[in-house]
């Protein structure tokens, strides 16, 4: 039996290359082909000028909001190239010469130190891959109505392979005193970011990267230096990193008062909500896109948890009546992006696909009426609720 169906799968992959081929033969890419001597090496890679995918940005002209979005259904695997990484600042980009740049580490420690650079740089370092998540992503799924499509949903997340020195080595050089419990970063730019950060977490796995993807961090993304704090929320990963205070209290600073706090439904907020709970979606299939016809098409999407790995992902092709595990691409890195795929028939007919994440300490991926149980409607941070596209008979994929 396994046979046969391969046999059937193949027949009708099959059909789908002859249409393909058929296009290829069109005058374009006989003009473009190898006949000709092409364009010379370059200093700075540049992609196809066929190539149009940017990140959303609804507001270029104003530091003062400026955010941008990473377009998720249109990138591969599982890292987000530096050039479409997500963008929320308070106050603009500094432009910083690294030259001019130290990172000073004082307060409850034996003996304060001031870094440049360079002397950084020669620190033993590691790369990790890991995500960077705004709590405010997936916001306006709060509202009933939700989000037409995969980037203006989901798209305040990115993942990069970040490398740097581990926070630890630069702790215990400085020597934390005993009494000593938290620290603040502190960023460059003109708000000066703060927030104030667990020591548990410090000398646990937080990174102080300068690099991201095999080159220096982006101006937007923290150039010359950052914090990667694996898992939690992307405003805790301070940008233009410039000083930490070792401190035996937490500074109760804007960033962690004013906003990115949860109100809840009896009226009281959480504050020093950190990690970024377990989610997933469908790329593809998603918002805004038309299948071309029923028949064969692989179902693939994303999933991460601020808590550890992901475990498994779940997909419902039948409105979440009943759910199939989809293949999880290895390696699967902890508190990074997992590219899921899943293959599937459709038969054309209208259809409500949706996937669930479950990461590696049980935790299962809420839908959205189990999410608003618990947190009610005055959040503004921290949705992670499962989302549900909807395939009509004509192709068409909408926000079901
Ligand atoms: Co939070």
């Amino acid at each position: 039996m396994p046979e046969q169906a391969n046999r059937r799968r193949f027949l009708k992959l099959s059909a789908l290359m002859t249409a393909a081929s058929s296009c290829t033969s069109n005058k374009a890419v006989e003009e473009e082909g190898p006949g000709q001597l092409g364009k010379a090496v370059s200093a700075y890679g540049e992609r196809s000028p066929f190539e149009k995918v940017a990140r959303m940005t609804p507001d270029v002209k104003n530091p003062q909001v400026a955010s941008s979005r990473t377009p998720l259904a249109d990138i591969y695997g599982i890292i987000t190239p530096n050039s479409l990484h997500f963008e929320r600042h308070h106050s603009g980009v500094p432009g910083i010469n690294p030259a001019d740049h130290r990172l000073m580490i004082h307060g409850m420690v034996d003996r304060p130190l001031v870094f440049t650079l360079a002397e950084l740089k020669r620190l033993p370092s590691v790369s990790r891959v890991h995500f960077v998540e705004c709590s405010g992503n997936s916001g306006s799924e709060w509202s009933a109505k939700g989000a037409p499509d995969v980037i203006r949903a989901h798209g305040l997340a990115s993942c990069s392979e970040w490398t740097g020195v581990p926070l630890k080595t630069l702790l215990e050089e400085a020597g934390v005193k005993p009494e000593a419990k938290w620290l603040v970063a502190e960023g460059a730019d003109a708000c000066k970011m703060s927030r104030s950060i667990p020591l548990n977490k410090a000398m646990d796995d937080i990174l102080v990267a300068y690099a991201q993807n095999g080159e220096a961090i982006r101006p937007e993304q923290g150039y010359p230096l950052r914090l990667v704090v694996p898992g939690w929320e992307g405003n805790i990963n301070v940008k233009w990193l410039r000083r930490i205070k070792v401190s035996d209290t937490p500074y109760y600073t804007k960033d962690e008062t004013s906003k990115y706090t949860e109100l809840m439904p009896d009226g009281k907020a959480w504050i020093f909500t950190w990690p970024m709970d377990a989610k997933s979606f469908i790329t593809y299939p998603s918002g805004g896109q038309k299948v071309d016809g029923a028949g064969f098409l692989e179902i693939t999407g994303l999933a991460w948890s601020g808590r550890g790995k992901i475990a498994k992902v779940e997909v419902s092709t039948d409105g979440g009546q009943t759910w199939q595990a989809a293949a999880l691409q290895e390696p699967v890195f902890s508190r990074a992006f997992t590219r899921f795929r899943l293959p599937w028939q459709w038969d054309g007919k209208e259809a409500t696909i949706v996937s669930r994440a479950i990461d590696e300490t049980g935790y299962v991926q809420p839908a959205r009426e189990e999410l608003g149980a618990v947190r009610g409607k005055n959040s503004n941070y921290h949705n992670n609720a499962t989302k549900p596209w909807k395939i009509a008979v004509d192709g068409s994929v909408t926000n079901a």
